[in-house]
């Protein structure tokens, strides 16, 4: 009996789930595959009624490769089930917690929904259980929000309940590929949590790097993140500036890229459409928000969040000067294709191209758009566009193709050799995708961030 006189998980029972998923959104979902297809039975737990009714038939509620077929199998043979009921948590021996941390007011973390779930999870805790935290929380989350939470429901963390954060690192588009072979980071409010919760994701055949304590694991998250976010920032300015001299920004990368520098080598990442999807948009502000608490001003990290979020006004400029210069004229047909944030993703959260739609359309441009991955209901609440049924019908007439999410339906043979892609139609190539020389060959002008322009015709 543990201090509230819960029955006690005991020994290696898993009882009828050996894992339960709290919040079955893009993590919690591959996350669970990830762990069925390793032999684990999980039991997902979501509040919305339509992640449920969707992943009960066996579909996700998002599209990210492989995530699908896999669920499918899964769900048939009743590895996953889900359930809007926290009934049968208490029977996992380890419970997993990935629902979303938003950005709330003042740029600091919304924790209601984890707070929500910790409460309910209270009420299905059982002695000996594991509880992981895998959501992007700010440092300190974890022992003062949640381990606090459990003591005043009467559970002794790290002693009636096991308690560690992991973050999760994965890449939407390539998700459940790098669930398989990033290491997880692992923590623990104590040692017995923190040997506990290693042996879990080693029985599932992930590396561990264990970090001292909940706050160092907290923090690693944040500034994976933040590095990301001012990376593709500098990128970003010094696509601009190469811009502005003529010069080749990717050329510039490569070479400089070659310098051997600490442990590693310089890695100046990719310019691109600017910075889209729920976590590189919000996490550097909560590491912001955090230094300011403990009177730290962390200058960095906002400038990057800046930088990168006037990128696609840049993008909008660039395109309709190049159609002004071409076409002597600032409007016209302005071809979209890919509104998600990335390719192979339905993830439009915080995409740069709704900016850049809805920038385009107010600048009196006619614009079409076509993404295959994601809903046409999606792009119409958003921008007020009808998606195109096909990428024949986007780009027919159009002065320029924008190609905005590097989705495999967009690979260069398939759109530069399309009978329906005007010939002096302007390519802008956000995602560095195709072939300059081979577009120009075809008689196309080019851009893309920080490409210079390449005139094939007067
Ligand atoms: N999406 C990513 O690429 C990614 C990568 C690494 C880390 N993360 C972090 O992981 C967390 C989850 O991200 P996501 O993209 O999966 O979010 P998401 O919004 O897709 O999913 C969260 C899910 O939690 C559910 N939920 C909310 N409150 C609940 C409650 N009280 N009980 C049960 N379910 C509840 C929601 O209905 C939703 O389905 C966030 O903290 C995010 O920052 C996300």
């Amino acid at each position: 009996m543990n201090s509230r006189g819960a029955k006690e998980v005991t020994g290696t029972k898993y009882g009828g789930h050996q894992v339960a998923v709290i919040g079955f959104g893009y993590v919690g979902t591959v996350l669970s595959v990830f762990l069925a297809e390793r032999g684990v039975r999980v039991l997902g737990v979501d509040s919305d009624p339509r992640v449920i009714d969707s992943v009960s038939s066996g579909k996700p509620h998002f599209k990210e490769p492989t995530v699908t077929d896999l669920l499918t199998r899964f769900v048939a043979s009743h590895m996953l089930s889900v359930s809007n009921s926290f009934e049968g948590v208490d029977e996992a021996k380890v419970i997993i917690v990935t629902v979303g941390t938003p950005i709330g007011g003042n740029y600091s973390a919304d924790l209601t929904a984890l707070k929500d779930c910790i409460a309910s999870v209270a009420g299905y805790l059982r002695r000996g259980q594991l509880l992981i935290l895998k959501s992007t929380i700010p440092p300190g989350t974890t022992r003062n929000v949640v381990a606090l939470m459990l003591k005043e429901r009467g559970f002794e963390p790290g002693k009636d309940i096991l308690l560690s954060f992991c973050p999760e690192r994965l890449a939407e588009g390539n998700a459940l590929n790098e669930i398989r072979r990033v290491p997880v980071v692992v923590s623990g409010i104590n040692g017995e949590s923190l040997r506990q919760a290693e042996r879990f994701w080693k029985g599932v055949g992930l590396k561990t790097i264990s970090v001292s304590t909940l706050e160092a694991a907290e923090m690693v998250k944040l500034a994976d993140n933040v590095w990301i976010d001012v990376n593709v920032a500098f990128a970003n300015e010094l696509a601009r500036i190469c811009e502005a001299i003529g010069v080749d920004a990717m050329g510039v990368i490569r070479a400089a890229n070659s310098l051997p520098k600490g442990e590693g080598k310089v890695n100046i990442l990719t310019p691109g459409i600017g910075v889209g999807g729920s976590c590189l948009t919000k996490d550097p502000w909560f590491l912001v928000d955090f230094a300011r608490s403990k009177n730290v001003a962390m200058k960095i990290p906002a400038l990057a969040r800046r930088v990168n979020d006037e990128v696609p006004s840049v993008i909008v400029e660039t395109v309709t000067s190049a159609i002004g210069r071409k076409e002597h004229k600032k409007t016209g047909k302005v071809a979209v294709l890919g509104y998600a944030f990335k390719g192979r993703t339905s993830d439009t959260r915080n995409t740069p191209v709704k900016h850049i739609v809805l920038s385009l359309k107010s600048s009196g441009f006619a614009v079409t758009v076509f993404d295959p991955w994601v809903s046409s209901q999606t792009i119409e609440n958003e921008c007020g566009v009808e998606m195109s049924d096909s990428l024949e019908e986007c780009i027919e007439d159009a002065n320029a193709v924008v190609l905005l999410a590097n989705h495999p339906e967009f690979e260069q043979d398939i759109l530069i050799s399309n009978p329906r892609l005007p010939k002096d139609a302007i390519i802008y190539d956000g995602w560095h995708s195709l072939d300059p020389t081979i577009v120009c060959r075809m008689g196309h002008d080019y851009y893309s961030p920080g490409h210079f322009v390449r005139k094939v015709k007067s």
